[in-house]
């Protein structure tokens, strides 16, 4: 479960103090599958890092699955993320120099799971993401959809209670964003969290809850 108590995420630098969370009082229970939604700039970026580990409060609290990550040092907030999160980028974010099979197992290789249990798994969830004949590819050889799969498999792979989705249907058309849709609440049955940042209403309607943020507020 995910709480959230008077959040304040500041970025201050020289000549600007952006309030990227203001206040933030949230809570998601296991096994939701949200969207987060609002215009650009409003925070959900910085949302989703937070609750992803990737970044920290500079103010309130935040708990994950009863740790105050707000008072973690960055060795051990680095292995509960590992733990617990994967992430979907926009951009993919896909290793260049490895092959579509290297890219899902890194996951695996960073939680310290024995190459033979990689195998199964990786082999496994590349079935399940119909992507399994592209496994000696590099991913500027495969499509934008099927570099999507491949992001989703790699973020599937660890089994982690929390995935979240950075506009994960940004670079996709119409036809793919309905089949990632399908994978998304096929991952819902099975038990997970989803936290997903949309800007597309006909997305966000897959989601059992929508949030709405505005300049850094939860409305
Ligand atoms: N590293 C940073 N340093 C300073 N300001 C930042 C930083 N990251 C984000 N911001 C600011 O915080 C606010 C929220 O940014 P954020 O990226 O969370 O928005 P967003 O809702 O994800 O927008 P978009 O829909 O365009 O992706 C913005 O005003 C942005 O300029
Ligand atoms: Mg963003």
């Amino acid at each position: 479960m995910i709480v959230l108590k008077d959040a304040d995420k500041l970025y201050k630098g020289d000549g600007f103090e952006t309030k990227a969370m203001d206040h933030v009082n949230l809570e998601i229970n296991n096994g939701e599958f949200v969207a987060v939604m609002g215009k650009s700039g409003s925070g959900k970026s910085t949302l989703l890092n937070v609750i992803g580990c990737m970044d920290r409060l500079t103010g309130g609290t935040y708990i994950l699955d009863d740790t105050d990550v707000s008072d973690l040092g960055i060795l051990k907030l680095d292995k509960l993320r590992k733990q617990k999160i994967s992430f979907i980028f926009q951009n993919y974010e896909l290793m260049d120099h490895y092959t579509i099979y290297e890219n899902i197992e890194l996951p695996l290789m960073a939680n310290g799971i024995g190459s033979g249990q990689r195998k199964t798994k990786v082999q496994e969830v590349m079935e399940r993401l119909s992507i399994a004949e592209l496994k000696r590819k590099y991913p500027k050889q495969i499509s934008g959809g099927e570099q999507q799969r491949t992001a989703i498999a790699r973020a599937l792979v660890s089994g982690n209670d929390y995935i979240l989705a950075d506009e994960p249907t940004g670079a996709l058309d119409e036809e793919n964003s309905g089949e990632l849709m399908k994978i998304f609440k096929d991952i819902h049955k099975d038990g997970k969290t989803i936290i997903m940042v949309t800007h597309d209403k006909d997305i966000a309607s897959y989601a059992d809850r929508i949030i709405e943020i505005k300049d850094g507020k939860v409305s």
